[in-house]
């Protein structure tokens, strides 16, 4: 069963966000599968590092369509950003030494997080990328 369903409240209705942010919701379902499942650590360490990169490219899409056209808050946009691999990195290293508990919990602070950045901060650029070309 997935743990975050995706519904409309988090969409921006900009197409090529809303794919992504669809992709890393998908993830965030596999991992808490995978950790509920007792995977394997290589199999949950795989994707923790899987997460993290599609984090770091997602990011990467937002804060280029920022400097293209103009976003006036990509700096406090870019730093929400940086908090969150930090916090992401600081969960694969817990994880990879054996002190993170193996709970539906242990996901919820990224859950949290990606509900609510997309909410309350993606959905703030809309009216600047809305209709623009993002790549
Ligand atoms: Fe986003
Ligand atoms: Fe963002």
């Amino acid at each position: 069963m997935a743990l975050f369903i995706w519904d409309d409240s988090l969409a921006t209705g900009i197409e090529a966000i809303d794919n992504q942010h669809k992709k890393l919701v998908s993830l965030v379902n596999q991992l808490h599968d995978a950790m509920r499942e007792r995977k394997a650590k290589e199999v949950i360490g795989g994707l923790f590092t899987e997460l993290k990169d599609y984090t770091v490219y997602h990011f990467a899409t937002e804060e280029r369509a920022f400097k293209d056209y103009g976003y006036a808050a990509a700096a406090e946009h870019a730093s929400s950003h940086k908090r969150l691999i930090d916090s992401l990195d600081e969960l694969a290293q817990k994880e990879a030494r054996g002190e993170l508990a193996v709970s539906v919990d242990t996901l919820t602070f990224l859950i949290d997080w990606v509900k609510t950045h997309i909410m309350k901060e993606d959905k703030l650029y809309v009216p600047t990328l809305k209709g623009k070309h993002i790549a």
